[in-house]
């Protein structure tokens, strides 16, 4: 078959591996080519175990897998072969030099800049979806500027807002695709030319354009200010721990307000994920480069709250069973950032594991979809840790169970069943605010809530 478009995405990733799974899935007439420099990322998505979770992939994957979607290795090849090439290549914190912990580390970047110049034989879109810092499409621009004789390259920016967990809802679905790019002739017709992809399942009306840096700042922001609400529910959970006030109530009642809305005002143990932090961490970076302090330690508190969530946490944990944890078994149910992933990137559960280890207590770790990445974080580090997928199993024989993702299924368990297999007495922290902690109480454990007084059968 001849296809109209031939598209390219380097890096297959939790990004790169949906966003072109939904696209080759809207548009049978376009093939779209995913490439990786890990040859086992590609292995797993031309197999049955795709490497990323997400609800209702596969069978998108299925339907289009061989038909118009594939998944290569030759990148080099593929760079040559298609017209259209997104960059969904992961775009970590620097950990040396100059913005050390805060800036992006764009390396796989500039290298994939690099090797698109290198290996290109026709000019092509390059559409820059990773989200990245302000001025990076500039930046690739200049590289790909520097290509010999009569190739262009047009460079767009087109970020991501899609959430894991829903990635193939939000994808089909999005608030707002947006597409920011150049004024000139050739950015404009770039431009056009991604319009009519998104065209074919987005309603025109939520496909909006800008130039590249709007668009690229407002990624950072996006995620910024989704951050900033849920450290500032957070915040009010401590001061609810403190007064009679519950924190669902408050958090309902403000949400109720059209104004503020309903949505990211659940208060847990601190937000997780490969975004919030890094992206959060790039805007103070860009705050302090242009010497906007005061606003760089505005964003940047989101970062610290969001961690003295978790300190607050562990330290509640510690404090309400007699201040040792030291061989005590503790379950914690659920190892990843949120529920409906198995991705486990800065999930709150790698910091609140290292700190029960180091207090000397034994962790039993269950989750459905996160165990295996959960023992690539947690690996060399001193402890007895276990990972049981069972929930019962691994709640049997232990002394407290922590819940730190809000998988649907803690709601549904058997507490009954769990309590008369624990040591007495039972604790119960519950890091998410998702089970009935009256009815738990009940049973016999003693519960401690995110932002709600504590049901203790202790005296005080
Ligand atoms: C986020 C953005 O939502 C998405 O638009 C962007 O493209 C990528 O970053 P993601 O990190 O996948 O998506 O998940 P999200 O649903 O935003 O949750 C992030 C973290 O915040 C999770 O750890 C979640 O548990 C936590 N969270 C979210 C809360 O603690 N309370 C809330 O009310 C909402
Ligand atoms: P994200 O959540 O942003 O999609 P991931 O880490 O899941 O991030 O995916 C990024 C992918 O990009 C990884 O699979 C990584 O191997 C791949 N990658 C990084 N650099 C390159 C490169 N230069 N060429 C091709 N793939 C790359």
């Amino acid at each position: 078959m001849k296809f109209k478009k031939k598209i390219l995405c380097i890096g297959a990733g939790y990004v790169g591996g949906p966003s072109m799974a939904i696209i080759a899935y809207k548009c049978p007439d376009c093939r779209i080519t995913v490439v990786d420099t890990n040859p086992n990322r590609i292995d797993a998505w031309n197999s049955e175990d795709l490497p990323v979770y997400e609800p209702g992939l596969d069978k998108i994957v299925k339907k289009t897998r061989g038909k118009n979607l594939f998944f290569a290795k030759d990148i080099e090849n593929q760079i040559k072969e298609n017209d259209i090439i997104f960059v969904s290549v992961n775009t970590p914190t620097k950990t040396y030099g100059a913005g050390a912990d805060m800036a992006a580390d764009l390396q796989y970047w500039e290298k994939t800049a690099r090797q698109i110049m290198k290996h290109s034989r026709s000019s092509k879109i390059v559409i820059e979806k990773s989200t990245l810092p302000v001025k990076t499409a500039l930046a690739m621009e200049k590289i790909l500027a520097s290509a010999k004789g009569k190739i262009k390259f047009d460079v767009l920016s087109n970020p991501e807002f899609m959430a894991e967990g829903t990635a193939v809802s939000d994808l089909e679905n999005p608030d707002r695709v947006l597409i920011g790019s150049h004024e000139t002739k050739s950015g404009l017709k770039a431009r056009a030319e991604l319009i009519g992809i998104y065209a074919r399942w987005v309603p025109l009306e939520k496909i909006i354009t800008s130039n590249i840096w709007s668009s690229e700042l407002s990624k950072l922001v996006a995620n910024a200010f989704l951050a900033q609400r849920v450290s500032s529910i957070n915040s009010i959970s401590a001061l609810c721990e403190k007064t009679d006030a519950d924190i669902s109530e408050v958090a309902k009642a403000v949400g109720m307000d059209s104004r503020i809305g309903d949505k990211f005002l659940k208060a847990g143990i601190g937000f997780g994920g490969s975004c919030f932090k890094k992206d959060i961490l790039n805007l103070v970076y860009l705050c302090s480069y242009y010497g906007l302090q005061e606003v760089a330690a505005y964003w940047e508190s989101v970062v610290k709250i969001n961690e003295y969530q978790q300190e607050r946490f562990m330290a509640n944990i510690l404090n309400s069973m007699f201040s040792t944890l030291a061989g005590k078994k503790i379950c914690i149910l659920g190892f990843s950032f949120k529920a409906d992933t198995g991705d486990t990137r800065e999930s709150p559960a790698i910091y609140i594991s290292q700190k029960l280890l180091a207090e000397h207590a034994e962790v039993i770790i269950s989750d459905p979809k996160a165990l295996k990445n959960a023992a690539i974080d947690l690996a060399g580090i001193k402890g007895t840790v276990k990972y049981i997928e069972d929930p019962y199993r691994a709640a049997a024989g232990c002394h407290a169970l922590v819940i730190l993702t809000d998988w649907d299924l803690y709601q549904k368990l058997d507490f009954q069943k769990i309590y008369s297999s624990m040591v007495k007495p039972a604790f119960l922290f519950d890091g998410r605010n998702i089970i009935d902690h009256k009815k738990c109480f009940a049973i016999g454990f003693n519960v401690y809530p995110i932002g709600k007084p504590a049901l203790s059968h202790f005296k005080n």
